[in-house]
């Protein structure tokens, strides 16, 4: 089914091949929206298996965000077919074996460089290259896909360093964007999608909470709504629940 006309809202999401970020690019085409989805997995099938059923609304690019080539190069090539985008969903994201050793055993430190890479400074790559995209849009909405883990509030893990360090400063730097930003109508969605049924671990988790495209639904409508929590930086869950910082 293609929906899409001239003035259907644009999002990009990153990480897009599996996981959550294949079902919030599921879900947004089904409401009709043009959707450039970040494809880092070239031999995974499921985004092109996606875009034989949308292949006007569809365009799968080539982006890694460890690489600001690539970053940049995956905005000009949404610039060749769109002047703006109204939705940036940062969702790539990793996580590695080695973070359930505790501080008793063997650290592996450039796992911890990897996560940081991909999941601190990535979404800020992301925002970098495509700004000027998002500033030409009406929406100006900037979603980010952290984790419970980032809560230093509510820490309970005596281990998973490299993940949970990732994310908290993910959230700093959300932090210092907002504040950057907000006073030029960007809006910001940060948010934890609950433990789902991915590929995190590298095969797929049966036995976490939710499937993916169970975790996209209450995603995308936070992502989408309207004037929920503007003027203060909130992490939500999938639940609706507020996590402190
Ligand atoms: N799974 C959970 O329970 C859970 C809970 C809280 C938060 N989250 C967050 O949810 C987001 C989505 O995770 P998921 O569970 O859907 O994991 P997933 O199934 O592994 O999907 C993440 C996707 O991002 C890709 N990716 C890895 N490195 C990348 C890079 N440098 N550039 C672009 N894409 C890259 C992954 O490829 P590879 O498979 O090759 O790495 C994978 O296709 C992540 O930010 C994660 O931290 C997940």
């Amino acid at each position: 089914m293609n929906t899409t006309t001239p003035t259907s809202p644009i999002a990009l999401v990153t990480g897009a091949d599996r996981g959550l970020g294949l079902a919030l690019a599921a879900n947004l085409l089904e409401k009709g929206w043009r959707v450039f989805a970040g494809q880092y997995m070239p031999d995974w099938t499921e985004l092109t298996a996606l875009k034989a059923g949308y292949a006007d609304q569809l365009t799968a690019l080539p982006l890694d965000v460890t690489d600001i080539d690539s970053v940049r190069s995956a905005a000009a090539r949404v610039g060749q077919d769109v002047d703006h985008v109204d939705l940036v969903i940062n969702n790539a994201g990793v996580i590695s074996p080695t973070i359930v050793h505790p501080i008793q055993e063997a650290q592996d430190y450039d796992e911890m460089h990897r996560m940081y890479d991909i999941n601190a400074v990535g979404p800020l790559r992301v925002i970098d290259a495509f700004l000027p995209l998002v500033a030409a849009g009406g929406l100006k909405r900037l979603a980010f896909v952290s984790s419970e883990a980032a809560s230093i509030n509510r820490c309970k893990r005596d281990a998973w360093y490299g993940y949970c360090m990732s994310k908290t400063a993910l959230n700093m730097a959300i932090s210092v964007l907002f504040n950057r930003l907000r006073s030029e109508s960007y809006t910001f969605r940060v948010y934890h999608p609950g433990w789902m049924r991915s590929y995190m671990g590298g095969t797929k988790n049966n036995t976490a909470d939710l499937e993916p495209e169970e975790a996209a639904v209450p995603a995308i409508t936070y992502f989408l709504r309207d004037r929920a929590d503007e003027d203060r930086l909130v992490m939500r869950d999938w639940q609706g629940h507020e996590w402190p910082w």
